[in-house]
């Protein structure tokens, strides 16, 4: 799938999109953000895109009688802005049955641990990191993975390891984490815009990069 027009969906400040966006200025990344969806009308990610006049819509769940009519708009605003994949950056909500299957295998997350360690429901933000430490694990990572129906549960893309130090704290290692998020997540969209992933059930098998 050469080329991804990706809409970006982000509950919150929106580091990721920055680095995508950044990725994509740098060349590393064949792709164009579309459009940014956030369920929070306050999110650092819509600004983000303001700024660089990519289209920046606050679409809730909350703003609609029922989850189809939700579903309906939300697949609605993904066509008019003929969107091919969509990336979850720190987006809170889960999306419905619906969308994953209109988007099946095209729908990325990135989350700040390794999982299926330290995923689902309500592990997110610091919390990951706080259960980590409180386990007192030895590395901690990211995680790129494909969306399925549940939270955190759909196949690994990319994932990669980062120490977890004597004297962490949530932050520093939210901190050490959310690099390896910024670097590993253009690369994992950059792998399906050169078409080189193929799902086997539960394996992600990543093709050899083409010859020039
Ligand atoms: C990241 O740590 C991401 O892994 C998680 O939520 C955070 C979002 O950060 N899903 P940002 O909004 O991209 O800065």
């Amino acid at each position: 799938m050469p080329h991804l027009r990706l809409a970006v969906l982000a509950s919150g400040r929106g580091s990721n999109l920055e680095a995508i966006l950044r990725a994509i200025d740098r060349g590393e990344l064949d792709a164009e953000v579309v459009v940014v969806i956030s369920n929070k009308s306050t999110a650092g990610a819509l600004e983000i895109a303001r700024a660089r006049g990519i289209s920046a819509v606050h679409l809730s769940a909350l703003q609609f009688p029922s989850q189809e009519e939700f579903d309906k708009a939300f697949l609605q605003l993904l066509e008019r802005h003929q969107v091919n994949f969509i990336a979850l950056a720190g987006y809170l909500k889960m999306l419905s049955p619906t969308i994953v299957r209109a988007y099946r295998h095209r729908i990325l997350n990135i989350h700040p641990a390794l999982l299926p360690s330290f995923g689902g429901k309500g592990l997110y933000g610091h919390y990951v990191h706080e259960a980590v430490l409180a386990y007192g694990c030895k590395v901690s990572g990211a995680t790129v993975h494909l969306v399925d129906e549940e939270y955190d549960t759909g196949p690994p893309v990319i994932q990669e390891c980062v120490p977890v130090l004597e004297d962490d704290t949530p932050d520093t290692l939210a901190a050490r984490v959310l690099t390896v998020e910024h670097r590993i997540y253009a690369k994992a969209l950059q792998l399906f815009a050169e078409d080189r992933i193929v799902v086997e059930g539960r394996r992600v098998r990543v093709l050899p990069a083409k010859e020039g």
